[in-house]
């Protein structure tokens, strides 16, 4: 499309330039598959990095459809705001200035402190690819809530993770995958490598939905599972989580999910 990715912010994003082009094809299949973009979506896109699926998107989208990327290296950011906005006035790109050993070590923010870049219930699709996946449960309990803040009504999260169910964990050990998760967090969050804790980081499917339910996000669909165990024959790398909008709890469900939650139940007969 014309851009000249400078070569050391691809790197941060996990690639080359000679993996540059196959991988932002195959992230754009996979929305297309999972969560389709529509030209008038409003896209936001977390860990947006320099621009491999904003360019696209960009070029896909349509006023009043419109794209904003964010991410934590300021570097790529203002390649994007130089390069990509000029281009496509519809796509912008804001900078988060949250600390990260890996991406930002001089950050001033912590995750929990982010405020995305919406309006309350004005995006159709938020994007995060390889994002959660560098992410703690603090962090991404956050990420979920502010997700879920921002989204529409009828709007996705498209979110890749290393999802740690059993069958994952097994087959990952079978193929002698090289990302294990050996290394315990706590609250069914694992990492791989102690000297490099945010590197990669996955969590059970309790983990996942638990980190949800809190978030008043639901599962929109089965978890896609990816070819990181070693998996032959599926289309993504990373496990795919689609997210839409649960049920907001009032006083009253709380208390019908109580009832249902315990079938056995019978109220203790009160005195009189
Ligand atoms: C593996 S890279 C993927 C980049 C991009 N999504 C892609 O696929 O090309 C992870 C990205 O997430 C960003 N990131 C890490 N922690 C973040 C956070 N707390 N908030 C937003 N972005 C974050 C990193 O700076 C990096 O650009």
């Amino acid at each position: 499309m014309g851009f000249d990715i400078p070569e050391d912010l691809a790197l941060l994003t996990g690639g080359g330039p000679e993996t540059w082009a196959g991988i932002s094809a195959a992230h754009l299949a996979a929305y297309e598959r999972y969560a389709p973009i529509e030209p008038h979506h409003e896209v936001l896109e977390i860990g947006c990095g320099v621009g491999r699926d904003a360019i696209p998107l960009a070029e896909l989208l349509r006023p009043p459809g419109r794209y904003t990327g964010v991410d934590v290296v300021r570097e790529s950011i203002e390649w994007c705001r130089r390069h990509v906005t000029p281009r496509y006035p519809h796509a912008t790109f804001g900078h988060l200035d949250v600390h990260s050993p890996m991406y930002n070590p001089d950050g001033r923010l912590t995750a929990t402190e982010v405020t995305l870049p919406a309006a309350d219930g004005s995006v159709d699709r938020a994007l995060l690819q390889s994002v959660f996946t560098h992410m703690f449960p603090d962090a991404v309990a956050h990420y979920l809530r502010e997700l879920r803040r921002v989204l529409r009504p009828d709007g996705l999260v498209f979110a890749s993770m290393f999802v740690l169910s059993e069958p994952n964990r097994s087959l990952a050990q079978s193929t002698g995958a090289p990302l294990q998760f050996p290394v315990d967090h706590g609250g069914g969050c694992f990492f791989q490598d102690p000297q490099n804790p945010e590197g990669a980081v996955g969590y059970t499917p309790e983990a996942v939905e638990r980190l949800c339910a809190a978030a008043e996000l639901v599962l929109d669909q089965p978890v896609h599972e990816g070819s990181w165990t070693g998996r032959t024959g599926v289309p993504d790398g990373q496990d795919i989580v689609i997210l839409r909008p649960g049920v907001r709890r009032t006083r009253r469900t709380r208390r019908t999910r109580r009832t249902r939650r315990l079938p056995g139940w019978r109220r203790t007969p009160g005195p009189g």
